[in-house]
């Protein structure tokens, strides 16, 4: 049995995730009784991040199968591919989402009967999670040698614990540096305009007690001016054979922490990478322009107004110094073998 203290998403009896839009007030887990209801919490950020989308969209055939009343494994099948096509259109740019609800597909199909069929779900779903945790600890020893003592580093958006199962992948990186001794400093952009920054990355850094200093996304350039920062980290949500998919604001802090000469780093599991596609081909969410003109019930721009909201930007694979994964740290053009 797991907890919303070791992961962010488990079953018990169910599926339950932590509520990430409650952060940083409370930690509250949710029992989630649908596929719907799952669609829903994906879409409204309740869980999100790339890897956690991944073990979402794997635990969401778990509970579609779970839930079914078919008697045969052919019928439950056929719901769970209705069930696949609903979660994977939730949110279109992480590609763990698809990887997750592909891979929980593919070991349903091998069932026979359809308590089989639910038991290889589960299995897979469950599989996918503890994968998971070993996955970002690899990844984070990897990474960890890179960061000196006394290193600041930029990070942006929610890399860390809440956006995988566990530990994390860019704060995964500082984590397994600050277990190995070394002090580091993390500079935790807030992350326009849902802040997963203040709200996520800097509670967690915090209760960690690991020393981390709030910016707005637009001080960075200034604070790499000055010579505050030494390295930047940050995940993705799809590696193409280009470019990074990342929050909106990355591809900012990249292209000044090349004209700086700061490392830009990019941590990030196998499943994130898509050799086969290239930047262009990309889908890229575009939110409710709601989202940038209020906030918490304040209005913040005048009614009415023209907005673009995409979630996501490409940064070229020429602006990243090093892609840090499982299987060790690629300098592109170089990338993993997958
Ligand atoms: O819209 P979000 O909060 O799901 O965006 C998340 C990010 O952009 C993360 O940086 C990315 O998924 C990597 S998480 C390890």
């Amino acid at each position: 049995m797991s907890t919303c203290e070791s992961r962010t998403i488990w079953w018990d009896d169910g599926l339950w995730l932590i509520d990430q839009t409650k952060l940083p007030g409370e930690l509250v887990p949710v029992r989630i009784l649908s596929v719907k209801q799952l669609v829903n919490a994906i879409r409204a950020l309740q869980i999100r991040g790339a890897p956690a989308l991944g073990a979402a969209g794997a635990y969401g055939i778990a509970l579609a199968a779970d839930l079914s009343s078919a008697t045969s494994a052919q019928d439950l099948i056929l719901e769970l591919e209705t069930a696949a096509q609903m979660l994977k259109g939730s949110r279109p740019t992480a590609i763990n989402l698809s990887w997750g609800v592909d891979r929980a597909v593919r070991s349903a199909a091998n069932g026979e009967t359809a308590e089989e069929v639910r038991e290889a779900a589960l299995r897979e779903a469950e599989e996918i999670a503890e994968e998971d945790i070993r996955i970002n600890r690899a990844l984070g020893r990897n990474g960890a040698k890179l960061l000196e003592d006394g290193d600041s580093v930029l990070t942006h958006c929610n890399a860390g614990r809440l956006a995988c199962v566990g530990w994390g992948t860019a704060l995964g990186v500082i984590r397994s540096a600050a277990e190995a001794g070394k002090r580091i400093h993390v500079y935790a952009c807030e992350t326009r305009p849902l802040y997963q920054g203040s709200r996520l990355t800097a509670w967690e850094l915090a209760q960690d007690g690991i020393e981390v200093t709030l910016i707005c996304d637009s001080m960075s350039g200034s604070l790499m001016r000055k010579g505050m920062i030494d390295k930047a980290i940050v995940g993705a949500d799809r590696i193409t054979k280009d470019a990074v998919f990342n929050k909106i604001g990355t591809y900012n802090h990249a292209v000044l922490a090349r004209f700086h000469r700061i490392p830009f780093y990019v941590a990030a599991p196998l499943s994130t990478f898509d050799p086969k596609h290239q930047e262009e081909e990309i889908t890229v969410e575009e939110r409710d322009p709601e989202e940038i003109c209020t906030f918490g019930g304040t209005r913040l721009a005048p009614e009415g107004i023209d907005v673009y909201n995409p979630a996501f930007d490409a940064t070229p694979l020429e602006l990243v110094t090093g892609l840090i994964t499982e299987k060790g740290v690629f300098r592109p053009p170089l990338m993993p073998p997958i």
